[in-house]
């Protein structure tokens, strides 16, 4: 097989887990891929850090810059802006495909990358970046594609969903299950992010401009996180047939506004919803996100799965490393984003709590 160079960037809980499945499948990823997958090493700051795999140390280094060039995939999982995005287009400028799990990132600079991207005709791939381990981004760009997607429900965080899971099913107090969540490695570095809504909107951002192929700016997301809520409002809501989850809701509008030539319009909306209890966005428990999809052809679909952890992370990240690995030695073309459909983006929160 010809042999392609892998750097990776981050060594935390996902990039570990992907860091020793490369090594531990190398002949299995081969075949697959067509190619050798050869990690020429992992940058991270600490080289002594802790970490939940043991890694080859020579592996390691603090020169990301070095580490890049010459590189054929790129796998970024330092998350945050800066640096990953300054390397991130190292990257690509320096003739890489790029593999992350960054939606603080592409639901900030998505463009920028991209645009970079298909200049020199790379490629991004990023099915980790929303829901984890589930296949979420290609059904929507590719199975989707020739669909017409009306709304999107998700619960895509798995730290706030462990959280109301357990106050519902246990009673538990909020701070402690919190703590658990940060134990297990579900919560982001800084848990703001994940109780105020901000990764949850910055998945929605996400979702919506891939399902509307619209380019949505984080800021037109309504954001609600789940400070505040409490045992007796999960009690309220059990009592009354319900079960409150952090929901991300995408939606189509039609006829909403005259903004746009067709008068459409979508909506992109994170906060803390009654579901009923009947509904399959109610069964979902502990950490596992479901992306409730509605389709004008395809009808209602949903997909269901590990929305957090390392190693459930790490295999949506090695797919995306596969399709790189793929794509690569066939000499195809970036997969550009469309984002043509141009609709605008109204500021409405919770308004039509639709389910
Ligand atoms: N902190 C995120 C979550 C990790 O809890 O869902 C996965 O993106």
């Amino acid at each position: 097989y010809r042999r392609l160079r892998v750097a990776l960037l981050g060594a935390g809980a996902v990039g570990s887990q992907v860091a020793s499945l490369l090594l531990e499948h190398a002949d299995e990823l081969a075949d697959r891929a067509g190619a050798t997958l050869e990690l020429a090493g992992i940058a991270v700051r600490d080289i002594d850090a802790p970490r939940d795999v043991d890694l080859p140390r020579e592996l390691f280094t603090t020169d990301p810059e070095t580490l890049i060039v010459g590189s054929d995939i790129v796998i970024e999982l330092i998350g945050g802006i800066e640096p990953a995005r300054t390397h991130i287009l190292q990257a690509i400028t320096s003739g890489a495909d790029v593999v992350t799990a960054n939606k603080a990132l592409l639901a900030t600079h998505g463009a920028e990358i991209f645009d970079t991207a298909d200049q020199v005709g790379a490629s991004v791939y990023y099915e980790a970046a929303v829901a984890g381990a589930i296949p979420i981004i290609r059904p929507l760009r590719d199975s989707l594609a020739g669909d017409r997607v009306h709304r999107i429900m998700g619960i895509v965080n798995g730290t706030t969903n462990y959280i109301l899971d357990r106050m519902d099913a246990e009673g538990a107090e909020f701070d402690d299950v919190l703590a658990e969540a940060q134990a297990l490695g579900y919560a982001e570095a800084d848990p703001t992010a994940d109780v105020e809504g901000y990764d949850a909107a910055q998945k929605a951002a996400i979702l919506a401009s891939l399902a509307f192929h619209t380019a949505v700016p984080l800021e037109a997301v309504h954001r609600e996180g789940i400070l505040g809520i409490d045992k007796a409002m999960m009690d309220a809501a059990r009592h009354a047939g319900y079960v409150i989850k952090l929901l991300a809701v995408c939606e189509r509008l039609a006829g909403e506004t005259d903004a746009s030539a067709t008068g459409e319009a979508i909506s992109v909306r994170v906060y803390p919803a009654l579901v009923p209890r009947t509904h399959p966005l109610a069964s979902v428990h502990g950490a596992n996100n479901a992306v409730f999809v509605q389709a004008e052809a395809a009808g209602d679909l949903m997909f269901y799965g590990a929305g957090a952890g390392g190693i459930q992370t790490a295999s949506a990240v090695l797919g995306d490393v596969v399709s790189a690995a793929r794509r690569h030695i066939a000499g195809g073309v970036g997969v550009g984003e469309s984002t043509r459909a141009n609709l605008p983006v109204v500021a409405i929160g919770r308004v039509t709590t639709r389910y």
